[in-house]
């Protein structure tokens, strides 16, 4: 099911005939991938002694357990299932629950979050509920999938978003049960549309409201903030949850662009309401593949599907400011051979002004990769196009991309914008679509099994320049295993060595934090990789460290820390996905998806 999206690596044949590792790398140079603005690729020059970083790199693992690297601990924040209130009962570790228990705790699969400041000791989490595991949530069904109603419920609120108040006490982040600003949303949720698509007939509005109202968000993947104090969610793997029974459905060519197919990711929600039925209406699927907006302090607001910034698989949304000041939001569309785009607002941010047009009224752009280092956004508008109506750009994104001559990346996850400097980077996690007719300088490997992540500066140091000059900052590869160009850049070495990034984030102090949904065997490809993984770079030079190995089975992704910094909160997506792991209750328990709270050892 969702496995092949998020990922996506197989063990495809070995490549024949590849380069040499350096003369790869020198090619690459040759080509102007390396050195026009600086010369990472190349350049590095490791310290094996890990001088540059603030804990000693630690070794990849198989086991069922987070490992961190000495002088640091963890403790598991919350769990999916955990009750948000106390009314509901706390997680049935035999059949994880009814949809009412469900209803009333933390969703599963939790993927990008954002911590907002109450005060220095309380604060509020809004974290995704990206997907389901079905063979753990319906575990006491025998066909290991929603067989009433009931179950189809529980598996609608075991996604979308919770929000949930956490405190410090002493030393520890608890959750705050039956905190008025406790919420969950869900498929069921009513929220707006704005931006140009408000009341787009292609959308399904409710029409008992009169209103543009739509129902529900889902496949919430990455996340984002904004300047004025709301989160940002991203509707990323929403076509799965559209399917049929009937057997001769044929998604068309958009549908098709879109990855619509008649099984979708097999949860059945067709069977039990007919807006997930693709045989019926395909307008529902409109209402989804946005950028959702949440006001996590107003607990009575109406998320708000921001449909100026297009319509796709949208993976994270990294919120910056120009220097002028309009509100610019780069977004990756995670999809093989899709793009990068980039939405700049019409209007000023001014704090404390009105914010409500900024993310309505703005132009989205889409990135073309030149070959010498040089790149370009390409406005998306009736002339780049070809399409006349401008809502169909919004509507149709992808089809818009292409049309416009956007450059086919390898599967964009996080975009994350270095706040020290003006850089802006991308995990591109893998593609085994690519052919090696379709390789290009950004995307230079044939079925590309480890990715890449790359980098681009704005021309002028300016977020709202549509010109820039990019960079590879490192090759995922595995050096121990193979000795051409899927042995990665310079910078991978047999003790760093990751597959798939997907989650990237910077702290405060511009240390930038790698996330891994990497192929767990450690076989093969990938022996030696261990477990996914969460590293730190030095993006000065170039240099990379393992910080942190998770458990069995499990991806890392989502990335946040508390108000005074002390604390990292780190999401353990889907542990024992494959039914190897017992994380975090221990031995015989259902293995869960959890936040963990990281932090340094107390001295004693
Ligand atoms: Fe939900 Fe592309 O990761
Ligand atoms: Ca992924
Ligand atoms: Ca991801």
């Amino acid at each position: 099911m969702k496995k092949q999206d998020c990922q996506d690596t197989e063990f495809s044949e070995i490549l024949k005939n590849g380069y040499s590792r350096r003369s790869f790398l020198l090619s690459s140079a040759l080509l102007g991938i390396s050195g026009l603005f600086n010369r990472k690729l190349v350049g590095f020059e490791l310290n094996e002694k890990n001088p540059n970083f603030p804990f000693d790199g630690i070794p990849s693992n198989i086991k069922d357990a987070v490992t961190l690297p000495s002088g640091y601990d963890f403790e598991v924040l919350l769990s999916w299932g955990d009750p948000l209130w106390s009314k509901f009962p706390q997680f049935d570790q035999r059949n994880s629950g009814t949809s009412y228990s469900q209803k009333g705790a933390f969703g599963d699969n939790n993927d990008g979050m954002e911590c907002f400041s109450i005060e220095d000791d309380r604060c509020l989490m809004v974290v995704n509920n990206e997907y389901t595991n079905s063979h753990i949530l319906h575990q006491g069904r025998e066909t290991k999938n929603a067989e009433n109603h009931d179950d189809h419920q529980k598996s609608k609120y075991a996604h979308g978003v919770s929000i949930f108040e956490i405190k410090r006490k002493e030393s520890r982040w608890e959750l705050v049960q039956d905190s008025n600003f406790n919420r969950r949303i869900t498929v069921d949720t009513p929220m707006l549309v704005e931006g140009a698509l408000k009341f787009d007939k292609r959308l399904n509005f409710r029409e008992d409201t009169g209103k543009n109202i739509v129902l529900g968000t889902i496949s919430n993947c990455g996340s984002g903030r904004t300047p004025w104090g709301t989160f940002l969610t991203c509707e990323e793997g929403f076509k799965g949850y559209f399917s049929t029974n009937q057997k001769n459905y044929t998604p068309d060519d958009v549908l098709k662009r879109y990855g619509v197919t008649r099984d979708g990711y097999g949860y059945k929600w067709h069977d039990f309401e007919e807006r997930f039925d693709l045989s019926k209406d395909e307008n529902d699927l409109n209402n989804f593949g946005y950028v959702v907006e949440i006001d996590p302090f107003s607990p009575n607001s109406k998320p708000v599907k921001r449909s100026a910034l297009g319509r796709f698989n949208h993976e994270n949304a990294e919120l910056v400011l120009s220097k002028e000041g309009k509100v610019v939001v780069y977004m990756g569309d995670d999809g093989h051979g899709e793009f990068l785009y980039k939405y700049v607002s019409n209007n000023l941010y001014r704090s404390g002004k009105d914010s409500s047009d900024l993310l309505n009224e703005g132009q989205l752009y889409v990135a073309k990769f030149y070959p010498d280092g040089k790149g370009e956004w390409i406005l998306l508008n009736p002339d780049s196009t070809g399409m006349k109506n401008p809502n169909d750009i919004l509507l149709f994104t992808r089809i818009a991309g292409t049309a416009a001559g956007g450059t086919t990346m390898d599967r964009p996850e996080w975009v994350a914008a270095d706040p020290k400097s003006s850089s802006v980077y991308c995990c591109l996690t893998n593609n085994r679509k690519r052919t090696k007719e379709e390789t290009n300088e950004p995307n230079p490997r044939e079925k590309n099994k480890y990715g890449q992540i790359i980098k681009w500066e704005p021309f002028d140091f300016d977020h709202a320049a549509t010109k820039f000059r990019w960079d590879i900052f490192v090759l995922a590869g595995n050096p121990k295993v193979h000795q051409d160009e899927r042995a990665g850049s310079k910078n991978i070495t047999v003790e760093n060595m990751f597959a798939c990034p997907d989650g990237l984030r910077f702290d405060k102090e511009g240390n930038m934090w790698i996330q891994t949904d990497g192929n767990y065997t450690n076989t093969g490809d990938f022996e030696g990789m261990g477990n996914n993984q969460m590293l730190m770079a030095d993006t000065k030079t170039g240099q990379i460290s393992r910080f942190l190995v998770g458990p069995k089975e499990c991806e890392i992704t989502g990335l946040t820390w508390s108000p005074d910094k002390n604390t990292m909160f780190v999401g353990i997506q889907h542990p024992g996905r494959d039914g190897n792991s017992n994380f975090p209750d221990g031995r015989g328990s259902t293995p869960r998806s959890s936040i963990i709270a990281v932090s340094r050892k107390e001295k004693s």
